[in-house]
């Protein structure tokens, strides 16, 4: 693999096949990216549940697999079906299932007897309708208490209640107490000194909250914990907690982007994934139009953070629509209408999931191959 960064790795030799916009997918640089998430693990694949709503791709669920890895983190249903379909052996959907989302847990349990299930659970009377569907179904599915270690998004806070509705999961029948979840996505400081400190403020949480639950007689099978701004703290976590099993859940190390390879140069990733765009109109001496509206790379981010152009890195972004991006450029003289220009997303999990494939790039070249984003669908089959 070519080192990111160091020549135009991304030019792709017969780029004039691919139709635009384009997701491109580079296989090799996945597998770099695995390799470097088992090596920072200490080698043991085992140690790893990737989150899979970066990629949403079977294939690199596969790949994952053939690399030791067999368990992941998803956010949807669609997204656990996928791996099922991909043979993970364990999926935990890091979502609290409500309304007919419980049914669909229950149905996927059925329909994938390979594949062990769970789910995130905050709140008690949810878990009691967790537990009533799969209970009357004679089964039961893993549940994980999801705490909250300061992100605010979902979760229980590591006090009474939390340590109640963990007694709850061991004591009601149809589900299956499986651990705990803390997931720290309001960390990414650039400054790695300072997301260490938070990452410390974060999981400092935990222990006592283990003491507490091991006073009211509720052990701990399994912590699962973090994405991939603190990845390199939730490694070293191992051995923590006693001998409770500490698995991490990275998403964004499998494709990388353009925003993490910018505030975390740090972390040792190589992009994945870039668009191919091409300029299809030139409305103005410094101006490019291009095809990359914000139905084909994330539109989530102001307009100077969607995508990075390396062939024009000072290039403005000044307009976006559906389909047109407009550019601004002393450069603009040196393209013509129909030439391809690259683009690394700035976010690209949801930008890979307004694609319906991914080009497969191999030795430089598109080879026919196109991996279908299975689970950018809301529904596969369950
Ligand atoms: C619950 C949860 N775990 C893990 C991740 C992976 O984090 P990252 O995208 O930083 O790799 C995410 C990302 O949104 C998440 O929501």
């Amino acid at each position: 693999m070519s080192a990111p960064g160091t020549d135009r790795w991304y030019a792709v030799e017969n780029a004039d096949e691919i139709a635009s916009p384009a997701l491109l997918v580079w296989p090799d640089r996945v597998q770099h990216n695995i390799d470097v998430m088992i090596a920072q693990t200490g080698g043991d694949p085992a140690r790893l549940r990737p989150h899979v709503k970066t990629h949403k791709l079977g294939e690199v669920v596969r790949m994952q697999r053939e690399s030791g890895i067999d368990k992941f983190k998803c956010a949807t249903v669609a997204e656990a079906e996928m791996c099922a379909q991909a043979g993970a052996g364990d999926v935990l959907l890091a979502y609290q299932p409500v309304g007919p989302n419980i049914g669909r847990m229950l149905e996927l349990s059925r329909k994938y007897p390979d594949t062990s299930f769970a789910a995130l659970v905050d709140d008690a009377e949810n878990l009691d309708r967790i537990a009533a569907v799969f209970s009357a179904a004679g089964a039961s599915l893993r549940v994980f208490a999801d705490i909250d270690c300061g992100m605010g998004r979902t979760g229980i806070a590591p006090g009474d209640a939390a340590v109640a509705l963990c007694r709850r999961a061991v004591d009601t029948a149809g589900v299956d107490f499986a651990g705990l979840h803390v997931y720290d996505g309001h960390i990414h400081d650039p400054d790695v000194k300072k997301r260490g400190e938070r990452f410390e403020a974060a999981l400092g949480l935990v222990a006592p909250f283990l003491a507490r639950l091991d006073e009211a007689g509720v052990s701990v099978p399994l912590i699962v914990g973090g994405g991939s701004p603190t990845f390199p703290w939730h490694a070293e976590a191992i051995g923590r907690f006693g001998t409770i099993p500490y698995e991490c859940s990275p998403g964004t190390t499998l494709l990388w982007d353009a925003g993490y390879t910018t505030k975390h140069p740090d972390l040792d990733f190589a992009v994945a994934d870039v668009l191919l765009a091409r300029i299809i109109s030139k409305p103005g001496e410094n101006r490019l139009c291009v095809d990359l509206g914000h139905k084909a790379v994330s539109g989530e981010n102001p307009i100077e953070n969607r995508v990075r152009f390396p062939d024009l890195p000072d290039a403005r972004p000044v307009m976006q629509s559906e389909e047109h991006l407009v550019l601004e450029t002393p450069e603009a003289s040196r393209f013509a209408v129909g030439d391809v220009l690259y683009g690394v997303p700035w976010h690209v999990c949801p930008t890979v999931a307004l694609h319906q494939e991914a080009v497969v790039i191999r030795d430089g070249r598109a080879t026919g191959e196109r991996w279908k984003i299975s689970a950018r669908d809301r529904r596969i089959t369950v």
